[in-house]
Formats: structure tokens, sequence, C-alpha cells
């Protein structure tokens, strides 16, 4: 697969902000004018490279993480951009039983779910947890020496013992809030989707969720932007396969 342009979407700006350093992109703009979400493009490796960002609440006043404006976001850009790969990149959290460490880079594989849609009706619950496929980066994350693991999705940060029983049945390791959300569009639009996520803090640890992700934003945010430049000058040059 050629990838001539790759669509970039980040919930938060300080996630993004690191990234838009690395690849050297620029401002262009709301990436529609009714929306809260903001553009960023530019050349990178001779790939034409956008990142959205979903901008802030004009209601609250933070940052639009969580699934629906990642949707949004997604579905504008792609119909903007009309890219060859979207990718969503952001923080996470990971656990220590499947050997994660806060700053590890995971690229989800080989599919990402959702776990806080659990809808126990005949063939609703496959429907719930979604299943979207990611475009197969096996290769790529040993050539770049990135860990794998299955990215689950909710609204919440916080842990509850039904997302601990939905994950568990289909292994999630890498806990966030907008890789699924971003990852049905991208399948129902069939366009080739990967899922970057940096670790900020260990679901499974003694650390409360909140203290870790803030105390560890910037270093993680630091670290996905690093593995994403060398992500994107990979893809320039190779096929993900
Ligand atoms: N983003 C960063 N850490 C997270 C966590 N533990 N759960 C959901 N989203 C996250």
């Amino acid at each position: 697969m050629e990838i001539k342009s790759i669509s970039i979407i980040v919930a938060m700006q300080q996630e993004a902000n690191p990234i838009i350093s690395a690849l050297g992109l620029v401002y262009s703009g709301k990436i529609s004018e009714q929306l809260p979400m903001l553009n960023y493009e530019g050349i990178t490796n001779g790939v034409n490279v956008n990142l959205v960002t979903n901008g802030i609440c004009p209601t609250y006043g933070i940052d639009l993480v969580a699934s629906q404006p990642s949707i949004l976001s997604t579905y504008v850009c792609v119909e903007k951009r009309k890219p060859s790969l979207i990718i969503n990149a952001g923080t996470a959290g990971g656990f220590k039983k499947y050997g994660a460490n806060i700053g590890d880079v995971y690229l989800g594989s080989p599919h990402v779910c959702f776990h806080d849609r659990r809808i126990n009706l005949p063939g609703f619950s496959e429907y719930g947890m979604g299943f979207y496929t990611t475009y197969p980066c096996e290769v790529m994350a040993k050539k770049m020496a990135l860990k794998t693991g299955v990215v689950s999705t909710g609204n919440s940060l916080d842990f509850s013992d039904d997302d601990k029983r939905v994950m568990d049945t289909y292994k999630g390791s890498v806990k966030d809030m907008e890789a699924a959300a971003v990852g049905w569009v991208a399948n129902l639009l069939q366009i080739p989707f990967i899922a970057v996520k940096a670790i900020t803090d260990i679901v499974d640890g003694s650390t409360p969720t909140k203290d870790e992700f803030l105390n560890n934003l910037e270093l993680a945010s630091e670290n996905l932007a690093a593995q994403l430049a060398k992500i994107v000058c990979f893809l320039s040059t190779n096929d993900l396969h």
C-alpha cells in the first residue's frame, strides 16, 4: 500500500504539541468552521500529514476527550483530507500484568475494542465490543521495538469491575478513551488505521490514576511524539507488513 497522506487524530492539545513540533506541522485553522477541532498540517518525508486535535469544549472549557468528539474529528477529517491512513495517537493506561511501564509506546494490534458498551442481547455483545481491525503493524512494531496489544476504549478514566471483566475476555492490555471510536470510523470507511498509545499510568498499580496520569502526561507525550516521527518516517519508505 502506498501511503500518500496520513491523518493523525489526537484528543488533548498537550498530547498533540510535541507531535506537532516533531513533525514540523503548522496550524491551519479549524477543521470545520462550526466545530472546535483544530487542524495542523505539513509534509514529512514526502507524505502529506495532518493532525486534528479535538479542541476545547465550548461549555466546560476543557479538551474534548473520549469517543464522541473523536468520531466527529475523524469523520470530518476524512471528508476534508481523504487520507490513505488514519492514526489515533494519544496516552493510555497500561497493565503491570502485561508488562507495561510508564512511558512505553504501544501499537494497537490486531484490533481495538470498547469495554464499556455492555449490551447483553444476542449479537449485540460483539457489536458493543467492536473488534475494529488495525492495519497489520507487527513487523513495524518489531523493527521499532514497540510493544503491541489490544487497545480498549471506554468513556471513563476509572476502571470498574465490569470494565475489567470485559477487557479480560479479549486480553485488552492498553486502556484509553478514543482508539475504538476512531477505529470504528476508519473500519466503516475502509481506511487503514493504526493506534499509537503512550503509557501514563499503570491501571493495576497502586497509585491513583489521576495522579499518575497528570505526573506522566508530559513524559508520555514526548515519547509518543518521538515514536510517531519514526513511524511516519517508516511508513514513507516501507510497507507496513
Ligand atoms: N488515558 C490515560 N490513562 C488512561 C486510563 N487509565 N484510562 C483511560 N484513558 C486513559
